[in-house]
């Protein structure tokens, strides 16, 4: 047990997201103000050969599986090289991308190819015009050309909408109802209070509201089993090839079952979406450390994971709003 991450609360860190820019091409309003944000200088980020052997590391530490993320990935110059570099390290079992699908679909051949595991796009309205004033930016018709390029190479895809009172809380049916001629998650998500600007709980949806809209809709709607550790409650109806799904990302917290370490941009390690990071491994790769030291530093920085990190954020702020952007967390 020396040899693999697991928090004094015994759970294992086998799931790490990896950010690997903090760029974004779209300005949802939830994530980012509308001028966008202080981008990190290249120089800040983890080159590629940096981030592949930080995951080596991890691998050796028990990670298997690693989810991409940004910002949006495809920003970043040659991303497949990265992904396909991934893949073939040691013990890593499944590869994923979280994307808002604007750049995808050139790459779809070839992540087929590469045997992703699964893909996540970003998508919360399929109205254009909805679409344009949620984003601020005129992408739909691409981000649809993704969606529906994924699912004709049966690429395994979940939909993320993000449901927010006045602006998409109408569509959520009409979203749900994607999944009925395909095999796809379609995953209904509260905001989370990561654009300190703009976020007002009160004026929000919640699981309930988000449920109680689905079984009105579709009234033979049924749960079904979740996913291991996944963050999203899962459920059928019964006519439709693919499922819907909640993910309480507000109200709940799954911190129970949390097995997730996060890697930013720049190289610093989360144990929660919520912390402001707890190791710097850019300085460590950058300096003269062994694997053997940064796999120490690893191991002992995940004991520092709290049981609920939400909460203990909030504690540590004094419940002060959260300014940082989802594009520079990774989500
Ligand atoms: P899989 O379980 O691998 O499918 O990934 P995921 O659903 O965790 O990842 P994705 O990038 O698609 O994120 C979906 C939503 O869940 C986003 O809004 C994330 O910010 C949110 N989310 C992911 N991890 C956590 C977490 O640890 N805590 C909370 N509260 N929300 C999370
Ligand atoms: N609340 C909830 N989800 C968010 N995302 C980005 N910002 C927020 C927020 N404030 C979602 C995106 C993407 C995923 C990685 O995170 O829609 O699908
Ligand atoms: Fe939208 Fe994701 Fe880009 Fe943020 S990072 S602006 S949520 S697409």
């Amino acid at each position: 047990k020396e040899n693999i991450l697991m928090d004094k609360w015994g759970r294992q860190m086998d799931y790490l997201r990896i950010a690997v820019t903090d760029r974004c091409n779209l300005r949802c309003f939830y994530c980012m103000p509308a001028e966008g944000i202080q981008y990190l200088p290249k120089k800040d980020l983890l080159s590629y050969e940096e981030i592949i052997r930080i995951t080596q590391i991890l691998a050796e530490l028990g990670v298997k599986k690693v989810r991409i993320t940004g910002g949006e990935p495809f920003l970043r110059k040659d991303l497949m090289s990265l992904l396909h570099q991934i893949k073939s390290i040691d013990g890593i079992e499944s590869l994923n991308l979280t994307t808002n699908g604007v750049l995808t679909y050139p790459h779809l051949d070839e992540l087929k190819d590469l045997g992703i595991d699964h893909v996540n796009l970003s998508l919360d309205s399929l109205d254009r015009n909805n679409f344009l004033e949620i984003t601020r930016r005129d992408e739909f018709d691409k981000v649809m050309d993704t969606l529906h390029g994924l699912v004709a190479r049966n690429i395994k895809t979940k939909i993320n909408m993000v449901v927010m009172q006045g602006k998409n809380h109408h569509e959520v049916s009409a979203m749900a109802r994607l999944a009925e001629d395909k095999n796809i998650s379609v995953r209904f998500i509260e905001e989370m209070p990561f654009n300190g600007s703009t976020f007002h709980q009160e004026e929000n949806w919640n699981a309930t509201q988000i449920l109680n809209e689905l079984r009105n809709s579709y009234p033979t709607i049924e749960k079904i089993a979740d996913e291991k550790n996944s963050p999203s409650t899962e459920y059928q109806i019964p006519e439709f090839k693919g499922t819907v799904g909640i993910i309480a990302a507000y109200t709940r917290t799954f911190c129970g079952t949390c097995n997730r370490l996060r890697i930013t941009a720049t190289g610093h390690i989360k144990n929660c979406l919520y912390d402001e990071g707890v190791l710097d491994t850019r300085q460590l790769l950058r300096g003269n450390y062994t694997d053997q030291e940064i796999k120490a530093e690893l191991l002992s920085v995940v004991q520092k994971k709290e049981a609920n990190g939400f909460l203990a954020e909030a504690n540590r702020k004094n419940n002060a709003p959260i300014t940082e952007s989802m594009s520079t967390i990774g989500g």
